[in-house]
């Protein structure tokens, strides 16, 4: 159900974001979809600091001009520290107020979006939030903006060392972005191939790998690649076990941001686009505190108290295939 606000006319809205490839395209959608509306659009410079600040950047149509291709965000972004207190949170809404502002555009992932249900909710500022972070971790979306952007920058750098680790017959491990998702490490493993997958939502014991890798290698087999999410373990200290345990050379690359940033792949953009255009729509309709996004390929909006629980994904399913694929 959605959530109805009786407010002013949407003249004049802001956009926020956090950055990851595809946020740029989300903006330019926006800002040109508003001013299709003939509605004005405010640009707010780094996330909610900036917003607390009051740092502020009137966008016209030639604002976003040449950005759908760029990674990043035009308008910066910040983890805020301040906007977790109320005192930042009220000069957020302060802000807004004075700025004669009507709605708010929240682009980002669980931070940024549940900063926009406490305005929404305890500001009473019509918000709607744009789903965009590589972990893909938001609840009751089927895919953010930047994830398959990540998965295939962090898919590429794999395939490579892959050919080092045929040549030289070594095992690798290979350090993804994911603090607290799997959903990089999962996809990268399945569509590369990797015999191993380690992440936070899953125990797992490396001693089992290190007897897996073994055996395989008494059979005959010369390379392995395992993959591990930044949170669940460092790809140093894998490695260091491996190798004590097979006594097997084992190398490390750590892959890091080069997963947030560069060109948006072709989903990411039409994505950004498409939920970005929706956004526009459906806060001049007067909805509020819902989060866009695609259900089966069809646009429609989530609560935003929904959208910031922990997703579910069926992570053992797909990590059975990968063993399986193996
Ligand atoms: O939430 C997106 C994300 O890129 C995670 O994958 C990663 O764990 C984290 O942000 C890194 O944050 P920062 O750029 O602040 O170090």
């Amino acid at each position: 159900m959605l959530c109805n606000y009786e407010g002013p006319e949407m003249d004049k809205i802001a956009i926020l974001t956090r950055d990851c490839a595809g946020v740029n395209a989300s903006i330019r959608s926006v800002v040109r979809t508003a001013f299709y509306h003939n509605m004005e659009v405010i640009g707010v410079l780094k996330g909610y600091d900036g917003l607390i600040d009051g740092e502020l950047l009137p966008l016209n149509r030639r604002s976003v001009s040449g950005i759908i291709n760029q990674g990043g965000s035009i308008l910066k972004a910040s983890r805020s520290k301040r906007f977790r207190n109320e005192s930042g949170q009220k000069q957020a809404a302060q802000t807004i107020k004075e700025n004669d502002i009507d709605g708010v555009i929240v682009i980002g992932g669980n931070g940024s979006l549940t900063g926009a249900h406490i305005l929404a909710t305890q500001y009473d500022i019509p918000v709607i939030g744009i789903p965009a972070t590589i972990d893909n971790d938001i609840n009751g979306v089927d895919l953010s903006i930047g994830s398959d952007t990540a998965v295939n920058v962090a898919l590429d750098a794999l395939d490579k060392i892959r050919d080092t680790a045929t040549s030289l017959e070594r095992i690798f491990v290979i350090e993804v972005m994911g603090r607290n998702s799997g959903y990089i490490a999962l996809q990268v493993a399945l569509a590369g191939g990797c015999e191993e997958v380690l992440f936070p939502e899953m125990d797992s014991n490396i001693e089992n790998t290190c007897e897996e890798i073994q055996g395989s290698y008494n059979k005959g087999k010369v390379s392995w690649i395992v993959v591990v999410s930044e949170g669940k373990a460092k790809a140093q200290d894998i490695a260091a076990v491996i190798t004590k345990n097979t006594g097997l050379e084992t190398r490390v690359a750590v892959l890091g941001h080069i997963q947030r940033g560069g060109r948006p792949t072709v989903i990411d953009r039409i994505l950004a686009a498409r939920l970005g255009n929706y956004a526009v729509d459906v806060l001049r309709n007067g909805t509020t505190d819902q989060c866009v996004c695609l259900k089966n390929d069809l646009l429609t909006t989530i609560p935003l108290n929904v959208a910031i629980q922990p997703k579910y994904i069926d992570l053992n399913g797909q990590y059975k295939l990968i063993k399986i694929l193996t």
